[in-house]
């Protein structure tokens, strides 16, 4: 049975905690990325943080630090030895001109991450030169030869779901998962038709970036001082105007963190939980702090009443 902080992807058969975690961050320390500000060591410390609390579910992709994030991530497997459940991603980049490519890339991700076959594979983006319905013919191959154990898609709007379900469908493959940017601070998979897409289909929304990187912990904050580092330099989200914006939802999540103590981040997550079974947050974390906060997010649920208090704020934002 499928206890309240546990998933099934779809009908993949697969079981993960409701939680995952996603590990782009330990791979890409280019200044695009991440930043320096984090150790290799520090990444063991994270994952084995991740394992104590329980959550086994890795979210990674070939991209991620051009497959150091595979490969990291494939040395804390063997160096703990304990089981985890791992997704990785094939992208449809231009420079690959047949879908067949698909099947090499997943050998060398294999490679990289160094296990015979991987939990859950996902098309990372829709924007391809490349044939969908091909490459769910591919990922229908390497389902068949044992080399994946479940199908996801990413950044796919409900049509291209949908063709990626029903071509799947085919081969008596069930599509597991869709992996959107989700968070109370980009709502866009309940207005545009993913969210209940998921529902009718019976597919996991994987949501990203549900921390809205960094922002929905609280540490963010107009008026207070700190380094802005990476991608975020290039976002409006970081300027005065932009944190002044998410205030009053901020202090709204912190009021209902305190009476509860719990964290900001650990409400921005648990809101996600609450909101619908099929959903299944995947925070990045880059040290055991950032680890252990994250995992408190499961465990426990917001009332219907605090729940409703940040769904507002969120939406006044
Ligand atoms: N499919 C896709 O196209 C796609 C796109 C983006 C992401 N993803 C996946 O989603 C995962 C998570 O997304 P994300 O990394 O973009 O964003 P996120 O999970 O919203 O934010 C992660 C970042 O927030 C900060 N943070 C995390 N937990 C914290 C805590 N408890 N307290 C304070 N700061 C904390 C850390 O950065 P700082 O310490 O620097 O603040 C961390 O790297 C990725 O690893 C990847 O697997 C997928």
């Amino acid at each position: 049975m499928i206890q309240l902080d546990q998933r099934q992807p779809g009908k993949s058969g697969i079981v993960v905690p409701a939680l995952g975690v996603g590990v782009w961050s330990w791979g890409d320390k280019s200044t695009w990325g991440y930043g320096t500000s984090y150790t290799r060591a520090d990444i063991t410390l994270a994952y084995r943080a991740c394992l104590d609390a329980g959550l086994n579910f890795f979210d990674t992709a070939e991209i991620y630090g051009n497959g150091e994030s595979e490969r990291i991530l494939g040395e804390c497997m063997r160096e703990d030895g304990r089981p985890v459940i791992v997704a990785s991603k094939f992208a449809p980049l231009p420079n690959r001109f047949s879908a067949s490519k698909l099947l090499d890339a997943l050998d060398a991700s294999l490679q990289r991450l160094g296990v015979s076959s991987i939990d859950l594979y996902q098309i990372h983006f829709p924007y391809t030169l490349l044939n969908k319905t091909a490459l769910m013919d591919m990922m229908a191959k390497a389902y068949n030869a044992g080399k994946i154990r479940a199908i996801g898609v990413s950044n796919y709007n409900v049509k291209q779901m949908k063709e990626a379900h029903a071509r799947l469908a085919r081969y008596g493959i069930p599509l597991a998962s869709n992996q959107v940017h989700y968070s109370l601070l980009h709502r866009k998979p309940e207005n545009n038709g993913v969210l209940d897409a998921c529902r009718e289909l019976d597919v996991a929304l994987i949501a990203y970036s549900p921390l809205q990187q960094g922002l929905l912990t609280g540490k963010y904050r107009a008026g207070q001082n700190f380094k802005i580092i990476g991608m975020r330099r290039f976002m409006r989200a970081y300027s005065t105007s932009g944190l002044n914006k998410i205030e009053p939802l901020l202090q709204t999540m912190e009021t209902i963190a305190q009476a509860r103590g719990k964290t900001t981040a650990q409400v921005a997550l648990n809101w996600l939980l609450a909101k619908d079974d099929h959903i299944i947050p995947i925070p990045g974390a880059k040290n055991l702090r950032q680890a252990t906060d994250n995992a408190g997010a499961i465990g426990w649920r917001l009332s219907e009443e605090e729940f409703r208090q940040v769904d507002e704020a969120s939406r006044e934002v």
